[in-house]
């Protein structure tokens, strides 16, 4: 049985793009029964960029419902707080001990956000390490990210084979999952949909807001109601082909083309469509919403099972580094 372990940001409620393009995949993938399945909210890692502690409380309670709403099974998947399982900030410290200095520095993510950010602190220059600890802490077999993750697990197989080459076998080298058929969703603007951009569709808000939302940000041409219109002018149609069947989006195509079909009609239709598609995930979710301690018991379950497997795992390295 593999073990496959993945880990989230907790940087608020995710939106459409985030649940089509990575959470409901992944989901598929977590309850394979075949797969040992661990996911975890990277909540220290908020940390380099949250300081606000009520948000970043909230924003892992946001997370743990959404997935869980998409149909994650607790049962099958160990769900946990990266926070609730301090043996691995323990063996980050480690890590960050047998790994140079200078290959830190070659981080891209650090140097992006580095030039970004206003924050630069030490925990950012870091977080690969963080990030080690959090896949070897597990023994990880697979890890499903995104490209922009590819060097993060050079740096765990780096780090972890150095300490193996001391020591013998102390870590298992997990091995990436790319996720190469991402579809990229576009937000209410036609770019791609991200929190950073202000172009999202929360599909967790009242069915009120999405419905100004679509009204609102979604550009369409002001052609005449009567004239043809192409579908692929507006993400109106886009975002409807993506969620609904072949028939309905070929019959919103035909409409468009046609004339005397307006794009207020295709609004309206994609609204539909997006209350549709989500309503059990929507009932869900309100339902965590309403009952908190529901999630946080989830969350402890997870932790206590994630826990064991890391102080096994922690007991190891110790005995290995001279602390025993
Ligand atoms: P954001 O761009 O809103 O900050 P993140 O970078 O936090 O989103 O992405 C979280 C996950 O969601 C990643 O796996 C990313 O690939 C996926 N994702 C984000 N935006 C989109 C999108 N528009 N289409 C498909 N997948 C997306
Ligand atoms: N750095 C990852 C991201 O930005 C999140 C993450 C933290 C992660 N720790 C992990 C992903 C361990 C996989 C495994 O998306």
């Amino acid at each position: 049985m593999a073990r496959i372990l993945t880990g989230v940001q907790s940087t608020g409620r995710p939106h459409l793009g985030n649940i089509l393009g990575a959470i409901l995949p992944a989901v598929e993938l977590a309850n394979k029964v075949e797969n040992d399945s661990f996911l975890f909210i990277a909540d220290l890692h908020s940390l380099t960029q949250i300081k606000d502690s009520k948000i970043l409380n909230e924003n892992s309670f946001q997370v743990a419902a959404t997935w869980l709403a998409c149909g994650l099974n607790p049962d099958l998947t160990t769900i946990y707080r990266q926070s609730d399982v301090p043996q691995c900030t323990e063996l980050a410290w480690y890590l960050n001990c047998y790994y140079p200095y200078q290959r830190l520095k070659l981080a891209h993510s650090f140097k992006d956000k580095a030039d970004r950010l206003e924050d630069v602190n030490a925990g950012l220059f870091s977080y690969p390490m963080l990030m080690a600890a959090d896949i070897l802490l597990y023994d990880a077999d697979f890890v499903p990210v995104g490209k922009d993750q590819l060097q993060h697990l050079e740096m765990t197989r780096d780090v972890a084979a150095r300490i193996n080459h001391k020591y013998g076998d102390v870590f298992i080298l997990p091995k990436e999952i790319i996720e190469k058929n991402n579809q990229l969703i576009p937000g209410t603007d036609g770019e791609k949909m991200s929190k950073s951009r202000n172009n999202t569709i929360d599909i967790f808000e009242s069915e009120k807001t999405i419905k100004n939302i679509i009204n609102k940000n979604i550009i369409t041409d002001n052609t005449p109601l009567e004239d043809s219109k192409d579908p692929n002018s507006s993400t109106v149609y886009r975002l409807f082909k993506l969620l609904a069947s072949k028939d309905r989006s070929g019959k919103m195509a035909d409409n468009l083309l046609a004339g005397g079909y307006g794009w207020g009609h295709a609004k309206k239709e994609l609204l539909e469509e997006i209350l549709y598609t989500f309503s059990e995930q929507r009932e869900k979710f309100t339902h965590y919403i309403n009952h908190p301690d529901e999630v946080e018991e989830i969350l402890q379950k997870g932790a206590l099972k994630a826990q064991k497997v890391a102080k096994k795992t922690l007991d190891r390295v110790r005995k290995n580094l001279g602390y025993n």
